[in-house]
């Protein structure tokens, strides 16, 4: 096929630009029936270049002039096609080249250069979207200083915003008007952007340390200003953090915001001009949930600090995206333990890079965190880059100190400040503060897969010595058969009887740095000497290092740990290890045709938890919140049957509830009595609701009439969107003869609000049931749902294909035929997305065989279409390999 033949982009390929470009004018001309951009460039030859051709690129545009130095270019002189210019001859000095280009963005569905949204004009451009605009050197390591005029017509654009600071404004007469915008940083292509629409704005100021006052904007669109509050909020708190905590500020006289409510991915950092997902703006107690609120809180900031991580220091090719995404993953995971629970936060990212990395890395699409070859870059904003990245940044703190990583953090905006960096010039400034080499280290960018620590213990009474034996494996991933040794800080306690840490008189056989061993070789023989008697190991406390752990920790040692450890982040692992093994175990049942039984005390245990009033209701909720059916089946990693795991899953809610019902109603109960208090989205309120919707759903479990009830006055009497959504996703879970009639008077009163029906499409498309994806098909042709949209397409399909493990995996093949069959629909008008969805058949191979040959049944499906996108085509090459 011909997608095969997409090139391999190499890392081992990089090569400067022969030219470079000094300065870059701007000017769109905007009608809704066309579009001009005028393209004006100063390039000069790089050292050594001039005279060569020049060759930018372009994707899908159409020229309508070039120029030279104020002359029109002959045919022959220049070459144009749709994705690629060249001047054959430029002249060899420094010169200007005027481009015009014609765009049609109200056809332009793939969300990527200039589209409109909701009429809107608007702009996405990385990776590779400016190209899509004019033609260009379409690369991070391209710096320029762009001024932008932007002309449209008064009516339809009254806001008309680019990057940088706005310079100057008017009327021309015809209806039109424009506006002038100069941003005096120079920037790679990737970072500009353009709006134009009829908006509303919310608009507050900030100071900066340096006394800046910067003009603060939201814009959103007619009659949504109020529900921009919570990220207006959000924001001043990220611009007083970073100063506070990085000593960054910012460096513009404004910041704009502006929310569209049709966007590829979450947000993104233009210089001075975010653009963002309204998910993760719009946000009112009637319409949000404590998770919304939460994630619009994560990605104001995470957009926000990329005015440093990203803008300020960019990426000097895309192999680097871990240089800005890492890093500013690590700076927004943070900034929120700062501003709520540092404890619940650190256990909610351990449970997120498990569930969305860790099967990426064992499974066909795993790649480094700094990958080395692509097809496709799209394709590479992954768990791996975002997640894994910030991981690794975390490790390096641990590695080489609070104090050290903060100077090398200094040292890295200091001397890297306005150029394209790469990880070894970022990697460099830790050696240098630290006085540590880390080329050990460099292991965790270059080599892909999760390692497993392998953990044997024993005691010696006589001697009063304590050993841990801990050796690493990282298993083969595509393209990398034998793995390196890593650098694993292991965080660790040894806890004795009465429940607090052991000092023992010395260690001996890795590095210690304080609480934490560094192991550095494959395995490593730690004796710790001096104990009085035999501890309980707390290991990879604060979930220390990405990777797996296997060891063999009794029933009574993890139920001790539970209850007495001082970290809670183990508390909460034993509890989970706990529970997973009893679900494991349960499943290994179903499938032999035993019915499950469980163990009580670890129940009995966590019901101790749930009285003790010391510990805060979010961390209680994370306690009892069950692992989940995909994360079940991969741990039992193959042969899976998501049937066996669901009957397994619930045999084990069922004795949970059944053991526990007295205290979770209690729970609901005391929840029900402060049903009077204001909403407020903060950790305290949102932790005392996830407890409350926690203990509801596993009463409702038991199906019993007075269960469904209190459920079922949930959502009648509910003043917030976290609880009426909690109650109807239970309500529509369970079959509840209910559900309907909760469903519709849902629709009836949100039916408007598109983040909101999006909620209503999730919960049904997640639902366990056999009727489920005869009612997915349906609502795709529901009046609210479009498949234009990637919130609405993600809403349905996507929960779909992600978080209904039964339906999706249906032993008939129709849940896979039915996503295939989507992402062959979408994939000529947004690859994006339709490579997005396909991303969720990565574990097709750990099914058991039947399963497994539907998968590739309906993967071969879509291969066998003709004219994938490289996106598709790429993700489909590496899953069937
Ligand atoms: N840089 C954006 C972020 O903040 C993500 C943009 C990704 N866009 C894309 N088309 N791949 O994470
Ligand atoms: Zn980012």
């Amino acid at each position: 096929m011909s997608q095969d033949s997409a090139p391999v982009i190499r890392l081992a390929d990089y090569r400067p630009t022969p030219y470079a470009i000094d300065k870059v004018d701007l000017e769109f001309d905007l009608t809704p029936e066309r579009t001009l951009v005028a393209a004006t460039l100063v390039l000069s030859p790089r050292a050594g270049t001039a005279g060569e051709p020049l060759v930018l690129n372009g994707d899908e545009l159409t020229l309508v002039r070039i120029a030279v130095d104020g002359r029109e270019l002959r045919e022959d002189e220049y070459e144009a096609s749709a994705d690629r210019l060249t001047v054959k001859a430029p002249p060899a000095g420094s010169f200007r080249l005027e481009m015009t280009t014609r765009l049609d963005p109200a056809a332009n569905t793939k969300l990527m250069g200039l589209y409109r949204s909701s009429g809107t004009w608007c702009t996405q451009c990385e990776a590779e979207g400016f190209r899509r605009i004019t033609y260009y050197y379409d690369r991070p390591d391209v710096l320029s200083v762009f001024t932008v005029k932007i002309v449209a017509p008064k009516i339809e654009a009254p806001i008309l915003l680019s990057n940088g600071n706005p310079v100057s404004s008017g009327d021309l007469g015809d209806g039109r008007h424009f506006a002038v915008w100069h941003d005096p940083w120079p920037k790679p292509s990737y970072l500009f952007a353009l709006v134009a629409g009829d908006l509303d704005a919310l608009e507050d100021e900030f100071t900066t340390m340096g006394g800046r006052k910067v003009k603060l904007a939201i814009y959103v669109e007619k009659g949504n200003a109020p529900k921009a509050v919570y990220a207006m909020d959000s924001l001043k708190r990220s611009m007083k953090w970073d100063e506070e905590v990085f000593g960054r500020e910012y460096d513009l006289d404004v910041f704009n915001v502006v929310a569209v409510s049709d966007f590829n991915m979450g947000a993104m950092e233009n210089k001075g001009l975010n653009v963002f997902n309204d998910k993760y703006v719009l946000a009112d107690p009637e319409i949000a949930t404590d998770a919304d609120y939460a994630g619009i809180e994560a990605v104001i900031a995470h957009e926000y600090f990329h005015n440093w991580t990203g803008d300020r220091i960019t990426c000097r090719d895309w192999f680097q995206l871990c240089l800005k995404e890492g890093l500013t993953v690590f700076r927004d995971q943070e900034f929120s333990s700062d501003m709520r629970s540092r404890a619940v936060k650190r256990i909610s990212d351990a449970r997120l890079l498990r569930s969305q990395q860790f099967p990426e890395d064992g499974g066909p699409l795993a790649h480094p965190v700094r990958p080395e070859q692509y097809k496709e870059i799209n394709n590479f904003y992954t768990a791996t880059v975002y997640e894994k990245g910030a991981e690794v940044i975390r490790m390096l703190k641990t590695l080489i100190g609070d104090d050290a990583f903060a100077r090398g953090m200094d040292l890295y905006f200091t001397r890297h400040d306005g150029e394209a960096a790469t990880i070894e010039q970022f990697i460099a400034c830790f050696a240098e503060a630290s006085g540590r080499d880390l080329e050990p280290f460099m292991v965790w960018y270059r080599e892909a897969g999760t390692p497993t620590v392998t953990i044997d213990e024993s005691w010696d009474e006589a001697a009063r010595r304590y050993t841990l034996t801990l050796t690493q494996e990282t298993p083969a991933t595509p393209g990398q058969q034998t793995k390196k040794p890593r650098v694993i800080p292991v965080r660790f306690g040894l806890v004795g009887p009465d429940g607090k840490d052991m000092r023992p008189s010395g260690i001996a056989g890795a590095e210690v740095n304080g609480d934490t061993l560094i192991l550095t070789a494959p395995s490593h023989t730690v004796t710790f000497e001096g104990l009085p008697s035999r501890p309980v190991p707390s290991l990879f406390r604060r979930f220390s290092a990405p990777v797996k752990v296997r060891q063999s920790l009794s029933s009574a040692d993890l139920i001790f740990l539970l209850a007495n450890d001082a970290d809670s982040f183990n508390r909460w692992q034993a509890g989970t290890t706990l529970a997973m093994t009893a679900l494991v175990k349960a499943t290994q049942q179903v499938r032999a045709g035993q019915a499950p039984s469980f163990e009580t005390a670890p129940i009995d245990a966590l019901g101790k938890l749930l009285d003790d009033p010391a510990l805060d209701a979010a961390f209680k909720a994370l306690l009892i919140a069950v692992p989940s059916e995909n994360d079940v089946a991969r741990e039992v990693a193959e042969n899976v049957d998501p049937d066996a795991v669901a009957t397994a899953h619930l045999a084990y809610r069922r004795t949970i509830a059944g053991r526990l019902e007295a205290r979770l109603r209690a729970i609901v109960e005391a929840d029900n009595a402060a049903a009077d208090q204001p909403y407020v989205p903060d950790a305290a309120g949102s932790g005392r609701r996830s407890l409350a919707n926690t203990a509801l759903d596993l009463l409702s479990i038991t199906g019993s009439a007075e269960a469904m009830a209190l459920v079922r006055r949930r959502f009648e009497t509910a003043i917030n969107m976290t609880d009426r959504m909690a109650a109807l996703t239970i309500l529509v879970h369970r079959g509840d003869a209910g559900a309907e009639a909760a469903l519709a008077a849902f629709f009836e009163r949100f039916g408007n609000v598109p983040l909101v029906v999006d909620k209503w499409l999730s919960a049904q498309a997640s639902a366990p049931l056999p009727g489920t994806l005869d009612k997915v098909m349906t609502l795709t042709q529901h009046p609210a749902f479009s498949f234009g949209n990637p919130n609405r397409v993600r809403a349905l399909v996507g929960a779909f294909a992600t978080s209904n493990p039964t339906q999706f995996g249906r032993a008939d093949g129709k849940g896979f035929g039915f996503v295939a069959d989507i992402i062959s629909r979408l994939d000529a008008a947004n690859p994006q997305l339709a490579a997005r969805l396909l991303v969720t058949f990565r574990s097709w191979r750990s099914y058991e065989p039947k399963r497994r040959a539907q998968a590739e049944t309906a993967l071969r499906s879509i291969q066998g279409k003709p004219q994938l996108s490289r996106d598709v085509a790429d993700i489909l090459e590496r899953t069937l390999a």
